[in-house]
């Protein structure tokens, strides 16, 4: 999930900075506009299809509006780029009144004005223009570079933002270009835990590393006491066999503030099960499987393995 607080108090310093790897001066220009356009082919794919009535949608907490949400990824490149760097005036005399994720709340977002589809695509469209044709014929700076991989992740970020709206709300499975690998089973592996002796870690970022965000700022030590864990994310088919044991009423395995959440949220499930009598159905955006025929689809039925299916998080009501 995207935490709208974007916390940001510092500009790296002098070391060239990229999003993985340092990168040559030479290339840096291209290589962020090759980002930024496909982070943007990306964000396009998720909201195109989606029908008028779906751009604002039901009242969510956890969700926005995905008219607001485009509108805003537009917005926050301006803020950054155009604004920050250049000083220049908002293409959008309103924007800041719609779109500035620091000052209008959630619930405000599904009472606003805002403008057509169309018009809110070559508003994006416009901001993106100009970033890029700011950087032709020359490299940005390193305080350049940094305002624009905020916004270049900060798009990646709401991209799954819609991502999670579309599945939250039952729409249709997007449509991506990307491909989606496809992780082979492991025949052999047996679930197991291991055992983790504990000590002293550094969390957190160093300073030699490329592009950070606020809250991965500084590297420091944090001691750990010994403790279990699964070699393994959780399969489908494991957690399963937990929720037919009965273990969302078992107190025994819960945390206290685990305990706490589920009595909250009144969870004896995951979010997106449902059971249907004898059977237990799933639903992936707005399709629902029955979940044995899933389990057996990914492997799981009687061998759950490491690279199959990791669930949900309990994080919205059943539609
Ligand atoms: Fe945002």
């Amino acid at each position: 999930m995207i935490s709208e607080s974007h916390r940001f108090a510092a500009v790296p310093g002098q070391a060239l900075r990229g999003a993985g790897s340092q990168v040559e001066r030479p290339e840096l220009a291209a290589q962020l506009i090759e980002q930024l356009q496909d982070a943007r082919r990306r964000e396009l794919e998720l909201f195109s299809d989606l029908t008028d009535e779906q751009l604002i949608g039901p009242e969510m907490r956890i969700i926005e509006p995905p008219l607001w949400e485009i509108g805003h990824v537009g917005w926050f490149q301006e803020r950054w780029i155009l604004r920050k760097l250049d000083g220049a005036g908002p293409l959008l005399a309103q924007a800041d009144r719609l779109y500035d994720s620091f000052n209008i709340p959630n619930a405000l977002r599904w009472r606003l004005e805002f403008p057509s589809r169309q018009a809110t695509l070559e508003y994006l469209d416009a901001v993106l223009d100009r970033c890029i044709r700011r950087l032709a014929g020359r490299q940005p700076t390193d305080h350049e570079a940094y305002f624009y991989r905020l916004a270049l992740f900060h798009e990646d970020m709401h991209g799954e933002t819609l991502t999670h709206i579309r599945q939250t709300l039952g729409y249709a499975p997007p449509s991506l270009s990307i491909s989606h690998g496809v992780i082979p089973d492991d025949p052999d592996f047996e679930p197991h835990d291991v055992e983790v002796p504990g000590g002293v870690f550094c969390l957190g970022a160093t300073a030699d590393i490329p592009f950070v965000f606020d809250n991965e700022k500084w590297a420091h030590p944090v001691g750990v006491a010994p403790y279990r864990i699964s070699a393994a994310p959780v399969t489908a088919a494991e957690f399963l066999r937990f929720v037919e044991d009965g273990g969302y009423r078992d107190r025994e395995v819960w945390s206290e503030a685990g305990w706490e959440w589920r009595l909250q949220a009144a969870a004896d499930h995951p979010v997106y099960w449902q059971r249907d009598g004898e059977h237990w159905l799933r639903r992936d955006f707005d399709h629902i499987t029955l979940l044995p025929d899933l389990l057996q689809s990914l492997g799981q039925a009687d061998h759950p393995s490491p690279e199959s299916l990791i669930l949900d998080h309990q994080i919205g009501p059943l539609p």
